[in-house]
């Protein structure tokens, strides 16, 4: 099943070949999580809004292979913006993908940009 996890690389913003256009702001919940999809990916994007910041990851935990992330609930640990996973509470920093309580292979995470109150995901292919 980890194949699944084959799909999703992390990516940073100075990689970023096309900016993909996800929906307006006020589609997402603030301070929570939506799914979109782009080509076979599903990308969770939450609204973090009381950091006043946008994150993206894949929407696949890499515990049992759910797309559920992006109904996870996120916080903050120490200053690391993180998700936990709504089925059995792993919890991944949203910054660098890193599982902070356990040890799952990281979950891919993208760049997100706002203009003109559009969401946009950073992707390389
Ligand atoms: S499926 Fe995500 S923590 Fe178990």
């Amino acid at each position: 099943m980890e194949e699944i996890l084959e799909i999703y690389k992390t990516t940073l913003t100075e990689d970023v070949k096309l900016w993909f256009e996800v929906a307006k702001v006020s589609d997402f919940p603030k301070n929570g999580g939506a799914c979109i999809k782009y080509k076979e990916k599903q990308i969770a994007v939450y609204n973090f809004e009381r950091k006043n910041q946008w994150f993206a990851c894949q929407n696949v935990c890499p515990h049992k292979m759910e797309m559920v992330l992006s109904r996870g609930m996120i916080g903050d640990q120490n200053g690391t913006p993180k998700v936990a996973c709504p089925l059995h509470k792993k919890t991944f920093s949203l910054e660098n993908g890193e599982n902070l309580n356990g040890d799952l292979p990281p979950i891919a995470t993208y760049p997100v940009k706002i203009e003109n109150d559009r969401v946009y995901i950073g992707f390389a292919e």
